[in-house]
């Protein structure tokens, strides 16, 4: 009775706490403290982007040593491992958006922000060129943005490999718009699909729905939509029900590349049971209106010529360099030989250029294109001008003091003491170790309540499928999530759609 009564006060002090914390956070985020003014004798520190690198950079980075500038035409940090669960209503946009300004608020020094996209830098003269095509104003203004430091955070774009009709007629994958233009289109398929007096074969085609690549975008997706429509559609519409198919085609021989092989499997045989038809070793080559035209390979080593009338097609395919990026490469002669992104040596500065370092999809550093490497590469450099901004100040004091030991002979020996300390200090600063990244593992949900895991556990590996790592993929991204009003939202949504279904309505 006593241990019963004794966890119980432990359950009630934990969730005393718990709310506290959660109310001490939203009370701070509602009262910021006021902010310190710029001082213009400090560097100009300029960042693009306001995604995982940019915004890991600008959270640890201590604002009131630099007069820091931000640019994005996104005026938000989009936590992209949920935008999957965006394309179907499972959770909704705005849950998993947090305002620049939000964030920038909560900074001690005063940081400036644009909403404005980079169209060029120009490393020789320590400026960047921007532009705002504001729908308010009706036309697009540019300028110039000068720096002393500058942080390159600009993502990746799409890769469409030149495919013809790719653009034209694919969603991609990648941003809020995307996902919302997706959830609109799988409702207009299946209500166009409900008409009256539809083909057979039109009525197929519209509620065949097409995923090219079978990386964790294209699997996530995949699996979204298929709990969408056993959960959802199935009910609500049950006429169709039988006729709902998702394909997802990959050119690779399997689907999850980046994953060991037994949660390769247990995805590929997760799929089956889900009645989703996996398309391996088939390139897509053309895409029309109605149709992906691929080449797949047959068990015998044939090529054969496949069609897949779609209702909507994603394309999945992974990353491109934008071209802001492009332009930069082009005019630094040591980026000549990369081809995927800015290259970086190992404390993130671009090599070839002075005073510009680039992090997450757009630098090039050995790693995979994550919101994992992402966001470290934003921690270290945090760091590395935290203590740059510091080793400044101890060597303009190491000077004034060596100045004073002339002006002042009596405390001479007292001086040097102080010299000596801060030499001392200066040299502990100084020894910044390279980045390093530090794999915590990987994450992919699988749909009907499944999510596959590659966790690094201590020195090893530790791979898990199904619904208890479900119940961890949760938690992690929850935990992941960028504030307390996130996390709230998300878990609102969640329960949401779990007691109500999704919202089939087409806005
Ligand atoms: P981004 O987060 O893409 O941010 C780029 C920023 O630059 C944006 O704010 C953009 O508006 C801005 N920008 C673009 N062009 C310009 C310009 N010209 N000038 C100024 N600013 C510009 N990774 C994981 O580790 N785990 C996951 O579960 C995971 N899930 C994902 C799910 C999806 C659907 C997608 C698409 C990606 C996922 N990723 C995941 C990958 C992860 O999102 C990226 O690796 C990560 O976002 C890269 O961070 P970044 O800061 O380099 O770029
Ligand atoms: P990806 O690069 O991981 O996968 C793209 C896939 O498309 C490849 O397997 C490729 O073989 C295939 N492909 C390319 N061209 C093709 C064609 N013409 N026809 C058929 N298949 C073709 O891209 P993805 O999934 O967009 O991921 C991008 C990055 O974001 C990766 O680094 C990934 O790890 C990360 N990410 C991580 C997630 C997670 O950890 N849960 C979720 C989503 C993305």
């Amino acid at each position: 009775f006593r241990v019963w009564r004794w966890s119980w006060r432990l359950v009630q002090l934990s969730l005393i706490g718990g709310v506290a914390y959660v109310g001490y956070e939203i009370y701070q985020d509602r009262n910021p403290e006021p902010q310190v003014k710029p001082d213009p004798s400090k560097k100009t520190l300029v960042v693009l982007g306001t995604g995982w690198g940019s915004v890991s950079l600008l959270k640890r980075l201590d604002t009131e040593n630099y007069n820091v500038v931000v640019i994005s035409p996104r005026n938000y940090f989009l936590f992209t491992p949920l935008l999957p669960s965006c394309t179907t209503g499972t959770i909704e946009h705005r849950s998993i958006m947090e305002p620049i300004r939000t964030i920038l608020r909560s900074k001690r020094g005063h940081v400036k922000y644009y909403e404005a996209e980079a169209s060029s830098i120009d490393p020789d003269r320590k400026v960047v060129r921007v532009f705002d095509n504001s729908e308010v104003r009706g036309e697009t203004i540019e300028t110039e943005i000068p720096y002393d430091m500058l942080v390159i955070g600009v993502g990746a774009e799409n890769a469409t490999f030149g495919i013809p009709g790719v653009r034209e007629n694919s969603c991609f994958l990648k941003e809020i718009g995307d996902a919302q233009l997706i959830r609109k289109k799988i409702m207009d398929c299946v209500e166009t699909a409900a008409f009256k007096d539809q083909s057979p074969e039109e009525i197929d085609r519209l509620l065949h729905m097409v995923v090219v690549g079978g990386g964790p975008t294209g699997v996530e997706f995949a699996g979204e939509l298929q709990d969408f429509f056993e959960e959802d559609i199935k009910k609500l519409i049950p006429d169709i029900s039988d006729r709902f198919r998702v394909t997802l085609i990959e050119a690779l021989p399997n689907v999850l590349p980046s994953f060991s092989k037994q949660l390769i499997e247990y995805t590929e045989s997760t799929f089956k049971e889900e009645k989703i038809d996996i398309r391996t070793k088939t390139m897509v080559k053309k895409v029309t209106d109605k149709a992906v035209e691929a080449e797949a390979v047959s068990p015998d080593g044939k090529k054969e010529k496949v069609s897949f009338p779609y209702g909507l097609l994603v394309w999945a395919t992974g990353n491109a360099v934008r071209p802001v990026v492009r332009d930069l490469m082009g005019k630094i002669p040591a980026q000549k030989d990369s081809r995927r992104g800015l290259a970086v040596n190992e404390y993130l500065v671009v090599q070839g250029a002075r005073d510009i370092w680039a992090i997450g999809d757009c630098a090039v550093a050995g790693y995979a294109p994550t919101a994992q490497v992402a966001g470290q590469e934003g921690n270290f450099l945090a760091r590395l001008f935290n203590n740059m901004a510091k080793t400044e100040a101890l060597e303009e004091r190491i000077r004034d003091l060596s100045g004073s030991l002339n002006l002042k002979p009596g405390n001479v020996a007292e001086i040097s003491r102080e010299i000596e300390e801060t030499e001392r200090q200066l040299r502990r600063i100084k020894d910044i170790k390279p980045f390093h990244y530090s794999h915590q593992g990987s994450l992919a949900y699988i749909g009907s309540e499944k999510a596959v895991a590659d966790v690094s556990w201590f020195n090893g590996n530790f791979a898990s499928g199904g619904s208890l790592t479900f119940l961890f993929w949760r938690s992690a991204y929850l935990s992941m999530c960028f504030s307390t009003r996130n996390r709230l939202l998300v878990i609102n949504d969640w329960l949401k759609s779990k007691l109500f279904g999704r919202d089939v309505s087409r806005e």
